[in-house]
Parts: structure tokens; sequence; C-alpha cells
């Protein structure tokens, strides 16, 4: 068991000797919506907070167009809670060395829903094998709260419109989620 009071100085791996801040993440111990994302990037790492970058903008106008949340009512964090040099891809050591982090506040936050964002949190949260084009929208399970994937809004700021439709219908399944429980 790891304290997660430590966490704010963890040195487990390597992304300890480039980053400028551990991002921790934040929210209720009972959101709405646990939001899983990969890793800081620039803002981030700089602020101290998850998804206050570009990312987060669309992801929260978003969440608040599609499910009524705001941020203040959803638990927000990463898979890997130090940001990787250059934004590139966690590795999968740095994914399995940060992961005891994520577990333990797995176990504190008690959501109403999950919702992972792209490929890498969802394969961590979800054990997603498939790419994200397969698994987008889809419920699951776990720890008997329901998840969905989609993608992240880092893609959809590549990709356009395009993308940000088909999060939008994502997330109109974890509206109906949330409507049903
Ligand atoms: N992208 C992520 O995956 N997480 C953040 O916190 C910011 C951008
Ligand atoms: Fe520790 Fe995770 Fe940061 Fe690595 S990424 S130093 S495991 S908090």
């Amino acid at each position: 068991m790891l304290d997660l009071n430590e966490l704010a100085t963890c040195t487990r791996c390597q992304l300890s000797l480039t980053r400028q801040r551990v991002v921790i993440g934040s929210g209720p111990n009972t959101p709405q919506l646990m939001v899983i994302g990969e890793a800081p990037g620039r803002s981030e790492d700089e602020g101290g907070e998850p998804f206050i970058g570009r990312s987060g903008q669309l992801l929260f106008r978003l969440l608040l167009e599609e499910l009524g949340v705001t941020r203040r009512e959803c638990f927000v964090t990463n898979v890997v809670k130090c940001r990787p040099p250059q934004n590139r891809t966690p590795t999968f050591l740095e994914i399995k060395t940060c992961r005891p982090w994520l577990d333990e506040q797995l176990a504190l936050v008690t959501p109403r829903a999950i919702l992972t964002l792209g490929n890498t949190a969802s394969r961590a949260v979800f054990g997603f094998a498939s790419p994200m084009g397969a698994v987008h929208g889809r419920v699951v399970q776990l720890g008997g709260v329901p998840g969905v994937a989609t993608y992240h809004p880092a893609a959809a700021l590549r990709g356009g419109s395009s993308v940000v439709q088909v999060m939008r219908r994502d997330l109109a399944v974890l509206r109906q989620l949330l409507d049903a429980s």
C-alpha cells in the first residue's frame, strides 16, 4: 500500500527526473464522474492540475454540454502522474510503475461512473486490447462502477469535428448511465 500523501514527491520512475510537478488530480470523494487521462502535458506540469490546458477546455465543455456535469463534480486524474518529455506516450514500465497510485485513488473515490480518455487510459483502466475505434462507447464495469472509454480530447483537437461527434455520442451513453442510476 502506498500513502497518497507521498505522491507529490514520488521518484518511483524516471519521469521524476524531468517533471516540474507531480500532477496528482483532485475532486470530490463521491463525484459524478471519475475522469482518467493519459499523462500531464506542459500546462499541467506547470500548473499542477490535470486537464487545465487546451484538451481540458474542450473536455469540460463537452461534459457540460452532453452531461450537464461541471469540473467541480468530477474527480480528474491521469494514469501517469508526471509529464513525459515532449509529451511522448508513457512507456509500459512507466504506466506499470505509476499504477499503484491510481489504484489508491480508485479505492478512495466512489464515482457514479468512470470515463477514460484515449488508448493509454482505456487500456490501463479497463484492460481493453483493441484500438479505440473498436471499444469507444462500450459500457464496462470496474469494481461495480460503470465505465465508458472515448477518444482523447487531444485527438479531437487534431482530428476535428468528426472526432468530437463521436465523443459526444460516447458521452450520451454515459449520460444514460447516470440517468439510470
Ligand atoms: N492530456 C492528458 O491526458 N492529461 C492531462 O492532464 C492533460 C492532457
Ligand atoms: Fe512516481 Fe508516477 Fe511520477 Fe513515475 S510518473 S515518478 S511513478 S508519480
